[in-house]
């Protein structure tokens, strides 16, 4: 291949690198829309509003964003154009269930069909590599699209939280299984071998509450939510981030960020013992996990998950525990507002929750270009000889 099509410090195809930017685009309209939608919730002034962007933004978040995400992760590690599909069509199908002409179930008919191809992709998996690990990505894929499926027939999302918040936690606690290995080479095989099939089982709980939750919540609820605090004390106790906490610098930015997202699933499993499907206790036990728990796992592994994705280099900044700590601090004003009943600190809140997820995109921007200029800075010039071209290693390596 002639080196003008290799980009700089990666070695890897621009093509490539453009396609996987090009598929990052509806996943990223996703968020910008599920953050529009987030201000009209909040009672506030949102560019872009009406019925259908209120309507969706629980799935435009969890399946057309954070979904499509995994998706893409996913589909990096498959290697295989057709792994493509359940990413794009996650978030398209998010994106058309928004626009007005169309009627609203063909959006949710696109999502359906992602969903579909997220489970094949396990399925995938599985067929290559039958661990612990894999069978709770499946769990996390079933839960994905149960949801799909009863949002598809007409259901309200109070009625499925329960498969949603399952999708995101069992897809996030899966990721760490196979990282947190390394931690636990000291553990005896036996003893790996029941942390392992303990989370397989807890997963599989999570997996049954979702149709109980949905014929009797207020029984169902408070049990799913002691399945919350188990999955989230079981994982804790095996992850590999419980040692790297002492580290110093930035080596401790994952770790801290992936233990207070842990902290954050357990206060999910306190609140739902008293569940609420309205109001401001609901807003809080729904962004509990699917922010304090899920956007802190996702931005714990940021530094990590798009270099993988987009064959981009990306350095450690500052800018990284600037963002968590807006993400935390902000999420607790959010959450004891919602718990005291206070309107304005709730937007207060909800407003710092945006510009923390805003803020984790300009961040990760500026570090992959400060990376880029650094290296075309440190690069040799032609014929000068000097080190080979750094390859970004792949998710699945
Ligand atoms: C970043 C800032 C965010 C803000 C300001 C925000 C705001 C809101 C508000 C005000 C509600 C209505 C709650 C109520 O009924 O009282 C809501 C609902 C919801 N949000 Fe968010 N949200 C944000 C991020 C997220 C994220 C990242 C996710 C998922 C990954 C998410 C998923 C949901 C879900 C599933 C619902 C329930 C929707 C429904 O009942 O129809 N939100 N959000």
């Amino acid at each position: 291949m002639p080196a003008s099509l290799v980009a700089p410090r990666t070695g890897q195809p621009l093509g490539g690198r453009l396609r996987r930017a090009l598929l990052l685009v509806p996943c990223g309209l996703s968020m910008l829309m599920g953050l529009d939608s987030a201000l009209a919730l909040l009672n506030l002034s949102a560019p872009l509003g009406g019925e259908r962007f209120t309507g969706a933004h629980g799935m435009l978040m969890v399946i057309g964003f954070v979904g499509a995400l995994v998706g893409l992760e996913r589909s990096v590690a498959i290697r295989r154009w057709w792994a493509c599909v359940a990413p794009v069509c996650m978030a398209l199908g998010a994106l058309l269930s928004l626009v007005g002409p169309l009627p609203m179930r063909v959006g949710k008919a696109v999502m359906v069909a992602g969903c579909i191809a997220m489970c094949v992709d396990c399925v995938v998996l599985w067929n290559r590599n039958r661990e612990p690990l894999v069978a709770v990505q499946i769990g996390g894929g079933v839960s994905a699209l149960c949801s799909a499926i009863v949002w598809f027939g007409g259901a309200a999302v109070p009625g499925f939280i329960s498969f949603l918040i399952s999708f995101l936690v069992l897809t996030v606690i899966a990721e760490r299984l196979g990282p947190s290995r390394i931690g636990q080479l000291a553990w005896t095989p036996g003893r790996r071998r029941l942390h392992e099939d303990s989370l397989v089982v807890l997963a599989a709980l999570a997996l049954l509450s979702g149709p109980l939750t949905m014929m009797r919540p207020s029984v169902a609820l408070p049990v799913y939510g002691l399945v919350l605090i188990a999955l989230s004390v079981q994982s804790a106790s095996g992850d590999v981030a419980r040692r790297g906490i002492k580290a110093a610098g930035s080596n401790r930015f994952m770790p801290v960020m992936i233990l207070t997202g842990y902290g954050w699933l357990v206060v999910t499993g306190l609140l739902l013992l008293r569940p609420a499907l309205s109001g401001l206790r609901y807003d809080a036990t729904l962004h509990a996990v699917l922010l304090g728990f899920t956007m802190s796992m996702v931005a714990a592994h940021a530094p990590t998950i798009l270099p993988a994705l987009l064959g981009v280099q990306m350095r450690f900044v500052a800018g990284f525990w600037g963002v968590g700590l807006v993400l935390h601090a902000t999420l607790a004003v959010r959450v004891a507002a919602d718990l005291a009943g206070s309107e304005f600190w709730r937007q207060v809140g909800g407003l710092g929750n945006i510009a923390s997820l805003l803020g984790l995109v300009a961040v990760a921007i500026w570090s992959s270009v400060t990376q880029d200029a650094a290296a075309t800075e440190q690069a040799p010039r032609p014929g000068s000889g000097g080190p080979p071209v750094v390859t970004v290693p792949r998710a699945d390596a």
